[in-house]
């Protein structure tokens, strides 16, 4: 399979260190004499033409920025066959042999359906969410979670103050693992989420006058979107304690930002990564990693993966939580 032409595109929702994996894509592939295009506003630019082409200048100075220079979207239009014809038809007309798309599961989704059609396509994991099966890490999930860290402890200063009771309300989709990570940084009281039934007397009220007991007077309970809303909660707790909790919801606050130095890093190794997979002759993957190390998959065999929050994480937060 030769490589001539590689397409690089960001789809789902954005995550710090997306263009840091733009620009090493760009750059890899330059080093390797091949030519390479952005493809904006996701699958929609497929379907569209929405193309330039990238060369060092364009990708210089974004390793440190937030957000993609490429411009996401969830594509409705491609999820069909018309628009997926489309699509592949743009990249005949442009010569696109190759597509790297840059998201989640939706992203790779996509990226199957050009495979079918016969492009060669790379993937690489970038939400906040963390929630793709197939890799321990995602890009963007290490800044959002130190974003949501920062902002909740600076919420702590006054709650403490005030000796309150704060909700805040983490992002995370359906899954916790955003949640669950920052819990256990910023030394909740308690982390709601939605991989573990609720109970919300013996998860919330409890741990509540557990902490009252050891001698605290101000609480932080943690709630991953998924879970459940940090303003029913509040309002739960008003109900059931004589607290009289103030709610925080964190929102897009955390998909924005200047990546960390290791979602820059990883990112830079992923976008790497890709392109020399191509070269390689490899086609429908996904760069993940496991166990430490860069690996990759298939697409179909990642799409059937199951991601479950770490039991350690959950053992460690009962223990810290003290019940
Ligand atoms: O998947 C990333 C994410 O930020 C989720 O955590 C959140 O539920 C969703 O996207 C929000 O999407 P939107 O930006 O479309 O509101």
């Amino acid at each position: 399979m030769s490589v001539k032409r590689i397409g690089v595109l960001t789809s789902g929702g954005d995550a710090p260190g997306m263009n840091a994996c733009v620009r090493s894509v760009v750059r890899t592939a330059l080093y390797h004499g091949i030519e390479c295009y952005g493809i904006r506003r996701g699958y929609n630019g497929l379907i569209t033409g929405d193309i330039i082409k990238l060369d060092e200048k364009n990708v210089s100075h974004t390793i440190n920025r937030g957000g993609t220079i490429l411009y996401t979207a969830r594509s409705k239009e491609f999820l069909n066959e018309e628009g997926q014809k489309k699509a592949v038809s743009t990249c005949k007309f442009l010569g696109l042999d190759s597509i790297i798309a840059i998201g989640g599961d939706g992203t790779f989704r996509g990226a199957r359906a050009l495979s079918k059609w016969g492009i060669n396509v790379v993937c690489i994991p970038a939400t906040i969410d963390n929630d793709i099966s197939c890799t321990n890490y995602s890009i963007g999930f290490d800044t959002a979670a130190n974003t949501a860290i920062d902002c909740i402890d600076k919420l702590r200063d006054t709650m403490q103050s005030h000796e309150r009771c704060s909700v805040v309300e983490v992002m995370g989709r359906n899954a916790g693992f955003l949640a669950m990570y920052v819990g256990l940084a910023v030394g909740a009281t308690a982390v709601l989420v939605p991989e573990k039934e609720i109970d919300f007397e013996r998860d919330v009220i409890e741990k509540i006058r557990a902490a009252r007991f050891n001698g605290f007077t101000h609480y932080m309970i943690v709630v991953a979107e998924g879970a459940g809303s940090a303003a029913d909660i509040a309002n739960k707790i008003k109900d059931s304690i004589d607290l009289d909790p103030r709610v925080t919801v964190l929102g897009h606050i955390q998909r924005g930002g200047t990546p960390s130095g290791r979602d820059r890093v990883n990112a830079t190794k992923m976008g790497y990564l890709a392109v020399e997979l191509l070269l390689a002759g490899k086609t429908n993957r996904i760069v993940c990693t496991k166990a430490g190390t860069f690996t990759d998959v298939d697409i179909d065999e990642a799409l059937q993966m199951q991601k479950h929050i770490q039991s350690m994480e959950v053992d460690v937060m009962a223990a810290m939580t003290g019940i």
